[in-house]
């Protein structure tokens, strides 16, 4: 694809004598030295700096030299050091884990090692040492399973898989960037704490300080109990009498300087009076109002959520500024333990004016065959890794879906072929008629077994699909699009949103949804309405289809799910 030929500024490497220095550290990037097309060996001699952390490290020459493997994360590779013990304690320096500061020079590795790497390293000063106790490190240099470095996500970017995987997710955001900005959308940063429930499935999670404020009363008046009504009334009394002073004063025209004197005193009096009456006021447990919870007194002065899409408020910015996309983290309630879900994970949004479904899938193909062939021009070193330790079958996804046209299917014709399957043998373990949801059983159905390919369905049933979608003609469909993907199965979903006043109003109140949090999104089709389109792609799940991890939680930096938010 011509697009992807744009290559990230980080990759461009040329041949050149003298190695480029790390522009904002005391080093040179062990990519910048391992990753030109000659290896490195063209570098030979030449003196500088790296740092990184041991990957492994061995004594060597009954403990005259060691050897060490050294990672900065800006490439898969390691880079070889060779370390004198005229330079330093070994021992101090061999533990995995152990992070290295050395200055060294380049040098060709002995001629019968040359096949493994160009370039080596002769270390001749160590700089700084962040030293290891090897029986305590969590992560020996034994394989570990994913599974396991789940109880360690604030080391475990420092494995081959998960640094790896940063590496790709970088990419694929890089290349999200771009293929948008490419192609006229503007970015635009949509609230992550919101009012109104995008999806309506009720999957949100509260934002609210009543909780905390309430805890922070009730400790509060254990520390300092609250005035009685005695005390109350006595305050009341204090302000009557002080007034009352001031007004005789002021009857007997007493001096100024008097009378402003008595006013200050009633002043502190009536402070004093409203702090014990709203001491007073103050009850432990949640504020309630009508026997309901009194949301009024909540933070937003209403119920807040953090956001499951930020679908609705970026179309407020297609309606005006036509092409744009959100990108951007969203938060889902379900208490699904599976490895395709998580409770926060990052969505990409893109919004369409003047577009229809059709449109909007060719956007959502193009951008995904673009990030495919993106990863193959930019991160083969570390997909090569995900064949090699993962999924053999990768690379060849990724040249796959770069290169074929995604099939398309009505959701009947789904359904239809779903039928077949079944009145052939195939077994499902949920039912396949008209009018289901398509589990994840049929979608991996599709997309593995009838086309082995990604496929689009479009025209969905309207009554499993969202409000905003535009009802079809036939007044029983919805202008609705899912990319099906193999090993993921739902990679993106979207719709042509219902542009029509009537038709959107009648939908929210058929969907049992209260009218009022959605009049603003009701004005974008009272005022200047148009036609527009747009999908959401799981980031997370991109990733997956990817690399070919299996889990969900192993390709988001931080996972939240059910039980679990470390850091
Ligand atoms: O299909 P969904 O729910 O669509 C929307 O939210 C629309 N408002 C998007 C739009 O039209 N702007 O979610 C979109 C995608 C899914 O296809 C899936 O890839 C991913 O988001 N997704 C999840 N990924 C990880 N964990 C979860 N719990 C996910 N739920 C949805
Ligand atoms: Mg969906």
């Amino acid at each position: 694809m011509a697009e992807a030929a744009i290559t990230p500024a980080v990759n461009n490497l040329t041949l050149s004598d003298k190695i480029p220095q790390h522009e904002f550290s005391q080093r040179v990037l062990i990519r910048t030295i391992l990753t030109r097309p000659d290896g490195g060996a063209g570098l030979a001699n030449q003196t500088l700096k790296v740092g990184g952390w041991v990957k492994k490290g061995r004594e060597q020459g009954k403990g005259t030299f060691a050897f060490i493997e050294l990672n900065d994360g800006s490439c898969p590779a390691n880079l070889q050091l060779i370390i004198h013990s005229d330079v330093g304690p070994l021992g101090q320096f061999t533990p995995t884990g152990t992070c290295l500061h050395v200055e060294g020079v380049l040098q060709m590795p002995p001629e019968d090692k040359q096949g493994k790497q160009a370039i080596e390293m002769k270390v001749v000063k160590v700089l700084d040492v962040g030293s290891v106790d090897p029986a305590k490190y969590p992560l020996p240099k034994t394989r570990l399973t994913l599974e396991f470095l789940r109880d360690y996500v604030h080391l475990r970017p420092r494995t081959n898989t998960i640094a790896a995987i940063a590496r790709i997710r970088n990419a694929l955001a890089y290349a999200t960037h771009t293929f948008f900005q490419k192609h006229g959308f503007l970015y635009v940063h949509t609230p992550i704490i919101t009012t109104s429930d995008c999806e309506g499935a009720g999957e949100m999670f509260q934002v609210t300080t009543l909780i905390n404020e309430a805890e922070k009363i009730e400790k509060e008046l254990i520390k300092n109990p609250p005035p009685t009504q005695e005390d109350v009334d006595s305050a009341k009394s204090d302000v009557k009498a002080k007034g009352e002073i001031v007004a005789k004063l002021k009857a007997d025209k007493a001096g100024k300087p008097e009378v402003t004197a008595a006013v200050v005193e009633l002043t502190k009096a009536k402070e004093n009076c409203s702090k014990i009456e709203e001491r007073f006021k103050l009850k432990p447990g949640i504020p309630k109002k009508d026997g309901k919870i009194d949301y009024g007194q909540d933070f937003f002065a209403r119920q807040a959520f953090l956001t499951v899409s930020g679908q609705l408020q970026v179309e407020t910015f297609a309606c005006a500024l036509s092409s744009v996309y959100t990108f951007g983290p969203t938060f889902r309630a379900e208490h699904s333990h599976t490895s395709r879900h998580l409770a926060e994970f990052w969505m990409v949004e893109p919004e369409i004016a003047f577009a229809d479904i059709e449109d909007d899938m060719k956007c959502a193909e193009a951008y995904v065959r673009f990030l495919c062939q993106w990863l193959l021009d930019n991160c083969l070193d570390d997909m090569e890794f995900m064949v090699e330790k993962f999924d053999k079958n990768a690379i060849k996804r990724l040249q796959m879906v770069a290169s074929t046209n995604f099939v398309r299917l009505s959701y009947t014709e789904a359904v239809t072929i779903l039928e077949e399957a079944v009145s052939k043998g195939h077994k499902f373990e949920n039912k396949v008629e008209w009018g289901i949801d398509l589990a994840s059983e049929h979608e991996k159905f599709l997309t593995e077994v009838k086309f082995e390919s990604p496929v689009i369905v479009y025209n969905y049933p309207k009554g499993i699909k969202a409000f905003y979608m535009k009802v079809n003609p036939d007044k029983k469909t919805v202008a609705a699009m899912d990319v099906l993907v193999p090993k993921v199965g739902e990679l993106i979903g979207g719709s042509q949103r219902e542009e029509n006043y009537e038709v959107i109003k009648e939908r929210i109140l058929e969907m049992g949804l209260p009218l009022e949090p959605y009049e603003w999104y009701l004005d974008l089709r009272r005022y200047g309405t148009v036609k527009h389109s747009g999908f959401g792609l799981g980031f997370e799940r991109m990733i997956l289809f990817a690399t070919g991890i299996d889990n969900i939680r192993d390709v988001i930096p931080f996972p939240r799910y059910p039980g679990r938010a470390d850091l």
